[in-house]
């Protein structure tokens, strides 16, 4: 490590609270493309988009254009209290992606998109109860935290959470139960367990649930779990909530994962990629629920125009992307597949959200995780960790085939190593 690298990871832990962790000293500069540079001018191939965030890469020149454009206009100033025209085109732009009539509220994150979320559906149904599934990351806020539960330390020191929520098994195919029939299951056990024992389903106000499970280690559902769920929550007039912040935006090879899965939600939570790299959040919902009262819900930067502009681009651009996402990732999961590691469990994701999880002795192989990341970043390739033990892949969608098998070779070479 340099001094410099040394200097500045010092003044970090002096200056920052330190409630994250970091994987390796990796110190940014800039970046171009699917590559980015530290401060010494150190090349690296991108696995990690800034977590699910560039998707059309670093300094894209088209975000950079449109964001100026507007920069020269203004920078802000309050959607909830006045107008803009590139809230509405953003929102038209959302509302043509969904399977339904849709509405859109701007927030600045995936959890306070996670918190409108939650506010929406109690409002419009009137019921208290909401319903999660244990492994799931819905963000940090003291809501969304009710229904984060991928690690304790999340959510260790923080009680009491929100009230009158529910936490049930995710289908999670590396149980052994679930490999064909869980989605039967766990229907059942929502149906005769929770639906009798724990709470009556017509104070259900929603579910909430991400379609692909990425921070608790890209747990890819059943291809027909939430078609069922959907179907039984109708019964009730419960909503489904989906969490998309980190699967939407084209990351699995369609726009929203949900459409792999042939369901239509009620409401889509939606950030990281939205923005193009500004914060920007969003639920989209049918119509007729998004009717919270005037005064019931709003924020200051919801919508910032800047970020407004950068997802005018990313809406523009990333559907002229999906066979390309689709593609790569096919070839990076069957190159990752190829390994020979005793410790190489399971490779698994959709599109370019791919999970590489390492066991040894049946167990979370942590020690091996952190070994692959911090070797494979020495050598030139960021990625960081999902769930226990699951080297997460998750690259800028417009990454080539060249620099994508690049990197791969270079993490299955440290997976070999171990
Ligand atoms: C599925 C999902 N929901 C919500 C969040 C929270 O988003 P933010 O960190 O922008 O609050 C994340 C962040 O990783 C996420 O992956």
């Amino acid at each position: 490590m340099s001094k410099k690298v040394d200097e500045l990871i010092k003044e970090d832990q002096e200056y920052l609270m330190q409630s994250f962790r970091r994987w390796y000293p990796f110190v940014i500069d800039h970046g171009f493309g699917a590559i980015v540079y530290d401060i010494e001018g150190n090349e690296y191939i991108d696995f990690n988009a800034g977590i699910g965030v560039v998707a059309l890469g670093h300094k894209n020149e088209k975000i950079i254009n449109a964001v100026k454009e507007q920069m020269d206009k203004f920078f802000h100033y309050s959607l909830t209290d006045f107008y803009y025209e590139v809230a509405i085109e953003v929102a038209k732009r959302l509302s043509s992606l969904m399977p339904f009539s849709a509405k859109v509220f701007y927030a600045n994150s995936g959890t306070e998109s996670v918190e409108a979320a939650i506010k929406i559906a109690r409002g419009h149904t009137g019921r208290q109860w909401i319903i999660g599934f244990i492994n799931s990351f819905h963000g940090r806020t003291l809501g969304s935290l009710a229904f984060t539960s991928s690690k304790a330390i999340q959510r260790k020191s923080f009680s009491p959470l929100l009230p009158s929520t529910y936490l049930i098994p995710y289908p999670d195919r590396r149980d052994p139960l679930c490999k064909e029939e869980c989605t039967e299951e766990l229907l059942g056990f929502i149906e005769d367990w929770v639906f009798k024992k724990v709470v009556d389903p017509n104070e259900v106000a929603a579910f909430i649930a991400e379609p692909i499970q990425g921070e608790g280690g890209v747990i890819v559902p059943p291809k027909d779990f939430f078609y069922k769920l959907n179907n039984l929550l109708k019964k009730f007039g419960i909503l489904l909530i989906l969490d998309e912040v980190q699967t939407g935006i084209g990351r699995t090879g369609k726009m929203f994962a949900f459409e792999h899965f042939n369901v239509t939600p009620d409401l889509v939570c939606l950030a990281k990629a939205l923005g193009g790299g500004l914060p920007l959040g969003a639920v989209v919902g049918r119509k007729e629920i998004m009717d919270l009262p005037p005064g019931s819900h709003a924020n200051t930067f919801g919508g910032n125009p800047l970020a407004l502009a950068a997802a005018n681009v990313i809406l523009e651009e990333v559907p002229k992307l999906l066979d390309h996402v689709s593609s790569i990732g096919k070839k990076i999961i069957e190159e990752l597949t190829d390994t020979r590691s005793p410790y190489l469990y399971d490779v698994r994701g959709l599109g370019l959200l791919i999970g590489a999880e390492l066991r040894k002795n049946d167990k979370p192989f942590v020690e091996g995780l952190e070994k692959v990341l911090y070797n494979s970043f020495r050598r030139g390739v960021l990625a960081i960790g999902a769930g226990e033990s699951v080297v997460r892949i998750e690259p800028p969608l417009i990454i080539s085939e060249e620099l994508a098998m690049k990197g791969t070779k270079i993490l299955k070479e440290e997976i070999e190593k171990l």
